[in-house]
């Protein structure tokens, strides 16, 4: 077993993901904790290769190939950058993970969300975080943050509504089957709010 903490941050786009895991970034390291922050897809030099790919290659890519890109994108990031940190003792903090992975795959209604799974549990040999925040917000909500901050939108961004409120409740629905593994939070509060809520349920893994 590992030392370090693995505390991962899932929701749609636009639900406070980068902000939240920036605050508890620099609260951890006031604390005095060696603190890694980083990301799925694109948290290693082959992983920023592949985010290119999934999501902003023109044209279809077949479900199973965009699967197996993610999933090579996660084996690559967590074998050299995600269990050293760990196995160092410290906390690692990324935005998204194979609850990503199983929310959208799942939502698209092409695969099977538990092949998904079971595909990326493989690609990490079975490496679990210790707290999952979901940052849970209706689709439109969320989509007006992200206008009001950007004009661009990449492939999954630009995705109907419709899916987002499907993938909206995938990730709900996970986060009712691991309860003690899940922190739901409803994410239109306001960001302070909900920072302290994460600290407050982080100190008690430290
Ligand atoms: N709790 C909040 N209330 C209102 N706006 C927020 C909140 N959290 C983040 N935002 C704003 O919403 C936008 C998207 O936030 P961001 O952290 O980038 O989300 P994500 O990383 O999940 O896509 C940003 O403009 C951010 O400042
Ligand atoms: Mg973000």
């Amino acid at each position: 077993m590992s030392r370090g903490v693995f505390i991962t941050l899932e929701g749609g786009d636009g639900t406070g993901k980068t902000t939240q895991a920036e605050l508890l970034e620099s609260w951890l390291a006031e604390q005095g904790r060696a603190v890694v922050r980083t990301r799925e897809p694109g948290g290693t030099e082959v992983g920023v290769e592949v985010r290119e790919i999934v999501l902003h290659h023109r044209g279809d890519i077949a479900p199973r190939a965009e699967a197996l890109l993610y999933a090579a994108d996660r084996a690559h990031h967590v074998a050299t950058l995600v269990r050293p940190a760990l196995d160092r003792g410290d906390v690692v903090i990324q935005d998204r993970y194979i609850d990503s992975s199983v929310a959208y795959q799942g939502a698209g209604r092409v695969l099977d969300p538990d092949a998904i799974r079971s595909l990326s549990e493989w690609a990490t040999d079975g490496l679990k975080p210790d707290l999952t925040v979901l940052l849970d917000l209706d689709a439109a909500s969320a989509r007006a943050r992200l206008d009001g901050a950007r004009t661009r939108f990449d492939r999954l961004e630009a995705e109907a509504s419709e899916f987002h409120d499907r993938v909206r409740g995938a990730f709900l629905a996970l986060a009712e089957a691991e309860p003690e593994r899940f922190l739901v939070i409803y994410a239109a509060e306001p960001v302070d709010v909900i920072a302290e809520t994460i600290r407050a349920r982080v100190v008690a893994l430290l």
